[in-house]
C-alpha cells in the first residue's frame, strides 16, 4: 500500500520523505490555506521534496473553468495530479486531462456509485473520505470494501486513495481490505511507528546493556 501525506506543510512532508516511506503528497484549499502561503509556489516547492503524485485542487466549478485551472496547475511539474470534485463537470474534466496523460483524483467520493463513475471517467485515483463519512454515521471503511469489489469485478485500473483518514485502525483496515493508497495527516503517519511495547523493550535493553559496561 501507497502511502500519502495529507499536508501543505513542507517541513513535514520533507522529514517524512526522509524515511523513505513517502510515496506522494495530497493537497486542498483548507489544507493550503491552514499552510498560509501562495498556492503556486507551495505546491512547486512541493512536487520537488517527493517524485511521487502530488495532488493540487481546482476550485472552479464548471469544466472550462477547472480545464483553465488544471493548465495552470500541471505546468507546475511533472508530478502534479490534478485534483478535480466528484460532480459531473469534474468527471467531464477528469476523462478530458486523463485522455491526455494527466494524472487526476477524482476527491469528495461518499458513494460506490460514485467510485464506479469515477473510474469509467478514467480517473487515476479515487478519493473515498472515509472520516467525514463516518462522522455522519455512515460506515467509511464498509464504502472501500465495496469500491474494492466493484473495481476488481471489472478491473478497473483507478486506484482507491483512502482519504480524510483520522486514525491507525483506519489505515489497517484499509490495508486488510486491499486499498491502494491511504493519504493520511502527519501525525497519523507518526502513529503507525509506535508501540508501547516497543518503547518499553528499548528502555529494558538499554538498563541491561549499561550494567555489562560495553560500548560498541
Ligand atoms: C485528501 O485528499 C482530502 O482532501 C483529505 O483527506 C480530507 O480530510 P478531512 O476530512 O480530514 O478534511
Amino acid at each position: 500500500m501507497k502511502f500519502f501525506v495529507d499536508t501543505a506543510d513542507t517541513a513535514e512532508i520533507a522529514d517524512l520523505a526522509e524515511t523513505g516511506l513517502l510515496d506522494g503528497v495530497t493537497t486542498n484549499p483548507s489544507l493550503i490555506a491552514k499552510a498560509g502561503r501562495d498556492f503556486i509556489e507551495v505546491t512547486k516547492e512541493i512536487c520537488g521534496l517527493t517524485s511521487g503524485p502530488v495532488s493540487a485542487e481546482v476550485v472552479a466549478l464548471d469544466h472550462a473553468g477547472m480545464m483553465r485551472e488544471a493548465e495552470v496547475l500541471r505546468k507546475i511539474a511533472d508530478n502534479v495530479c490534478i485534483k478535480v470534485p466528484l460532480t459531473v463537470d469534474g468527471l467531464k474534466t477528469c476523462k478530458k486531462l486523463t485522455s491526455d496523460g494527466t494524472m487526476v483524483n477524482v476527491t469528495l467520493c461518499f458513494s460506490a456509485n460514485q467510485a464506479l463513475l469515477a473510474a469509467k471517467a478514467g480517473a487515476t485515483f479515487i478519493s473515498p473520505f472515509v472520516g467525514r463519512h463516518d462522522d455522519n454515521g455512515f460506515d467509511g471503511m464498509a464504502l472501500i470494501n465495496d469500491i474494492r469489489l466493484i473495481y476488481d469485478n471489472y478491473a478497473f485500473s483507478t486506484e482507491i486513495l483512502v482519504a480524510s483518514i483520522r486514525h491507525p485502525i483506519h489505515v489497517l483496515e484499509s490495508a486488510r481490505i486491499g486499498a491502494d493508497v491511504a493519504t493520511m495527516p502527519p501525525a497519523v503517519i507518526r502513529s503507525l511507528f509506535k508501540h508501547v511495547l516497543t518503547d518499553k523493550g528499548i528502555e529494558g535493553f538499554l538498563a541491561d546493556w549499561a550494567k555489562t559496561g560495553q560500548s560498541i
